[in-house]
């Protein structure tokens, strides 16, 4: 045991909290979260409100400027990202050069980052107002470009280009779905769907992903280098990657007979690794708003699209079994949003793969805002401390000497 009395350091005592599961690392106007009650606002509005009345491209400016757009406002930034959607050609070799079966989010990081090569403004260490800006315009800009060519590499399909007069959602469900040998008419139905899921992903305030955004920026790292680490870091099953693995799952337990109390059983086991994907979270200790709204709005695309998808029954046997088991409920465990947004994702036509690239997708606007807030503040390099407990001092021994 270590005796936290005797470490003492120079500057004062340390204190330890492995996963920052009490230590508040910024002050941050952005998001408000109430795990307890359950409760989730963007710069103050309910995250039920946005979903239910905003479209992504409106809550992405309410996250990055701060206040809900006038339509003038919307038109300008609407008109700014429909203009930076093109990528540089040469990005075009990057794509070429992987292997059609790279995980999509190993691509995105990658390609993220090199977005700085191809935008010298943006290694300015003191940037403009205007520079900062366009970094975050081309950003959210280019990402959708890069995440359905991703896809379309994954096929081995042709890219097929931005179109100026399409709205962010539509534009990029175009470049993802469309063909050059026909026109495909997306049904609004799905462009929807995927409006409300991405507001949904929008921002979480300190999560795993958007701390090592703001850690990295810290250190003076520009926009486009700090978003490709939060992706890494989203990538995760523990994080991101859980809408992936929630679907993996769900198809395991149909394949096995679909006898939905051995997983559960299996998930309570602490000799077997096995945890119920996409069930429990760090904060929310009540319910997740966003899997409320999540679950509502899967059922209403299923119906509408005519899905049976029959992983959904496995998934609402799954949740109400862990409902009424006292191991969940003495834990806190309820479904978290990635437990549902993979059967939409999937009834919209997108492969599993493509999953946790869809949840960066949504938490671009997310990263940005706490990037700039970073910023803003003037907050200092993230360094955090340790409590060592290697040996204490070893006298150097030759090679011949060893062992
Ligand atoms: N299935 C079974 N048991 C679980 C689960 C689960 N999904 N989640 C937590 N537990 C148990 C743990 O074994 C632990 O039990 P114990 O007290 O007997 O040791 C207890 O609940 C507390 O769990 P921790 O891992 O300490 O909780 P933590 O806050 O560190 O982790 C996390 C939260 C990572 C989300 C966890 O619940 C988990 O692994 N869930 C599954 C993965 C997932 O869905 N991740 C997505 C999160 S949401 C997002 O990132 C968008």
């Amino acid at each position: 045991a270590i005796d936290i009395s005797k470490l003492r350091d120079q500057s004062g005592y340390i204190t330890l909290d492995t996963g920052f599961k009490n230590t508040g690392a910024t002050t941050s106007s952005i998001t408000f979260l109430d795990g307890e009650q359950g409760i989730l606002k963007y710069r103050g509005y309910p995250i039920e409100q946005l979903a239910e009345k905003a479209s992504f491209i409106e809550v992405a400016y309410l996250l990055i400027y701060g206040e809900l757009p006038t339509q003038a406002q919307i038109d300008d930034f609407q008109y700014k990202i429909s203009h930076q959607t093109l990528l540089h050609e040469d990005m075009k070799k990057f794509f070429d050069a992987f292997p059609h079966n790279a995980h999509p989010m190993g691509q995105l990081c990658s390609l993220v980052s090199s977005l700085s090569a191809f935008s010298p403004e943006s290694l300015n260490p003191n940037p403009t107002k205007e520079e900062t800006n366009l970094a975050v315009i081309k950003l959210l800009a280019k990402m959708p470009t890069i995440v359905s060519w991703i896809y379309k590499g994954s096929l081995g399909a042709p890219f097929i280009y931005p179109q100026h007069k399409l709205k962010y959602v539509n534009n990029f469900m175009h470049m993802t779905f469309g063909r050059l040998t026909e026109e495909v008419i997306i049904d609004p139905v799905v462009i929807d769907a995927l409006d409300k899921l991405l507001i949904l992903h929008a921002d979480h305030e300190q999560n795993c992903s958007t701390s090592t955004v703001r850690m990295v920026g810290s250190s003076g790292s520009n926009l486009y280098a700090s978003v490709s680490a939060g992706i890494s870091a989203l990538w995760g099953p523990l994080h991101g990657g859980a809408n992936q693995a929630v679907i993996e799952m769900l198809e395991r337990i149909k394949n096995d007979g679909g006898d939905t109390e051995k997983w559960i059983n299996k998930a309570k086991d602490k000799d077997d690794d096995f945890r119920l994907m996409g069930f429990g979270h760090r904060v929310y200790k009540n319910f997740d708003p966003r899997a409320k709204i999540i679950k509502r709005a899967c059922d209403n695309v299923l119906e509408k699209l005519g899905i049976n998808d029959p992983i959904l029954e496995i998934a609402k046997k799954l949740e109400e079994a862990a409902l009424h088991d006292p191991y969940f409920v003495e834990r806190k465990l309820y479904p978290n949003v990635d437990f549902y947004s993979g059967i939409i994702y999937r009834a919209l036509g997108f492969p599993t793969e493509m999953f946790t690239v869809l949840f960066a997708l949504g938490r671009l606007p997310g990263w940005i805002s706490q990037w700039l807030e970073l910023r803003d503040n003037k907050e200092p390099i993230g360094r955090p401390r340790q409590i060592y407990t290697g040996e204490t001092r070893r006298e150097y021994v030759e090679i011949s000497q060893r062992g």
